[in-house]
């Protein structure tokens, strides 16, 4: 892992995304988890102070050690237990159904192998288990899917292998999640090319 990914990225996204707007968006995408919760692509940990009180333990990953060690105070001062791995989502370390929620949010933009990390997440959800997510993503606008496909090899340099093109709602259904709700909305003051959301709650199916 280069400098610029574990010493100066890290410190750039948590600026970036720690707006009051979004910090709205990840308190409703995380007031509905309860039970046994795994985050994927923890970062910083920018979602800690919005978990619901009843959330005590938490399992994550993020294969940046550099955003780990920026998670330690808000790990800290959240007074949640929390387990970490250092591994991409491609290869988790955790027991099959041992999980009843995953959340996940903008993570899937920058997951190499996102299909796999999909995978992997449905293998370890319990059979009644949910994913929990908000994503940046392919916009229903022509004109802005457009700039999307012309800023993503730029986007994948400066923010650490983000894309702005990929079709969240295609990418989670396509790995055996049934959509139980989904909005899409683009955040307000924010590039629409960076801002257009999938929000929602994807239930895992059976085989
Ligand atoms: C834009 S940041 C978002 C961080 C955090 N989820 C949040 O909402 O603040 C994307 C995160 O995905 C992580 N990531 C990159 N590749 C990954 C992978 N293969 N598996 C899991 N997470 C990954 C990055 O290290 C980074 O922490």
């Amino acid at each position: 892992m280069g400098i610029y990914s574990k010493y100066i990225f890290p410190r750039l996204m948590d600026f970036v995304m720690s707006s009051g707007q979004m910090s709205k968006v990840r308190a409703a995408v995380l007031s509905g988890v309860s039970g046994d919760v795994f985050e994927i692509g923890v970062g910083t940990g920018l979602n800690l102070p919005h978990y619901p009180k009843h959330v005590q333990h938490l399992t994550t990953a993020d294969p940046n050690a550099g955003m780990s060690k920026l998670a330690r105070n808000r790990i800290a001062e959240s007074g949640i237990q929390v387990t970490h791995y250092t591994v991409g989502g491609e290869s988790l370390p955790c027991k099959d159904e041992s999980f009843d929620c995953v959340v996940c949010t903008w993570t899937l933009c920058s997951i190499p192998n996102v299909e796999q990390a999909l995978r992997e997440l449905h293998r370890i959800l319990r059979p009644e288990g949910k994913l929990h997510f908000v994503e940046h993503g392919l916009a229903d606008d022509e004109g802005v899917r457009r700039w999307q496909h012309r800023l993503t090899p730029l986007q994948k340099v400066v923010s650490d292998g983000c894309h702005f093109n990929r079709d969240m709602r295609a990418i989670i259904q396509a790995q055996r999640f049934r959509l139980e709700r989904i909005q899409n909305y683009y955040l307000h003051k924010v590039p629409r090319f960076g801002g257009y959301l999938y929000q929602g709650v994807a239930c895992k199916e059976s085989l």
